[in-house]
């Protein structure tokens, strides 16, 4: 079942948004050779807490940690650890607020240092990915919009689109329906409508599709070993636009 969100309630959800975009750019500032996952990870904690929001991940069906960090071929899920990152890494920083009950969600990926020229491209055309997705996020359109606009810049890009995970409804909950996969694929196809609050969260590898959860049971990552790309914003319908509620450390809504 789709939640609608009052204007009220999305005022809600946008100042949780806001904690997170903060929180987010505070990251990236801290993102350098040398800086390890778990660093980053209990600074987002305390920022968030001490910002009076509650990290939205932790906890999350035993999820351990506030922030998922993942690391060139990981996809998603990396949790937080002593590792250091290092010169060409790309990192996926991924993050919940819940501020009052009301929960946003994020992704953004960074090279540390400066990073392969595949890489970079990987990087630019996922977030292209995401633009497009959020592009077509209008009243009356309909979820396979999105993901058809996702799935044809990646696919055109010779790039590996992931099915298992996808973009999601949010704001009273991490997960609400309605499912919002990065390809077209069979099921529901829910009308956009005013009052929607949706993540869009393109999930793009430099090689094939498929992805593989590792033995601790959240991290994800591709197969064949390639990058991985992700970006996610928090996005309200309103009755006469849709309004990016999240903003990249980049400064972009798109
Ligand atoms: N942005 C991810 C998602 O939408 C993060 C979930 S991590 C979890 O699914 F730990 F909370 F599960
Ligand atoms: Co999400």
């Amino acid at each position: 079942m789709i939640k609608l969100k009052t204007v009220d309630e999305i005022a809600r959800i946008r100042d949780s948004c806001m904690l997170l975009n903060d929180t987010l750019e505070e990251l990236v500032r801290m993102v350098d050779v040398g800086v390890t996952t778990s660093e980053l990870d209990r600074f987002a904690r305390d920022y968030i807490v001490r910002h009076h929001g509650k990290p939205a991940f932790l906890g999350y069906e035993g999820y351990p940690a506030s922030l998922c960090a993942s690391v060139n071929q990981v996809v998603i899920h990396g949790i937080p650890d002593k590792r250091r990152l290092k010169e060409g890494d790309i990192l996926g920083l991924d993050l919940g607020v819940d501020l009052g009950g009301y929960i946003s969600d994020a992704a953004y990926t960074i090279g540390v240092g400066r990073i392969s020229p595949e890489a970079n491209a990987l990087l630019e055309i996922t977030k292209d990915c995401l633009r497009l997705g959020v592009q077509q996020a209008v009243p009356g359109n309909r979820i396979k919009d999105i993901s058809a606009a996702v799935f044809a810049r990646a696919h055109a890009a010779g790039y590996g689109i992931v099915r298992q995970f996808c973009g999601h409804g949010v704001g009273f909950s991490l997960h609400e329906d309605p499912q919002i996969p990065n390809y077209v694929g069979p099921g529901p196809n829910p009308r956009i409508k005013n009052g929607m609050v949706l993540a869009i969260e393109p999930m793009i590898n430099l090689g094939v599709d498929e992805v593989e959860i590792l033995e601790d049971g959240w991290t994800v990552q591709t197969v064949d070993n390639s990058l991985s790309a992700h970006f996610e914003h928090t996005i309200a319908i309103l009755e006469d636009r849709t309004e990016v509620l999240t903003v990249h450390p980049n400064g972009s809504r798109l």
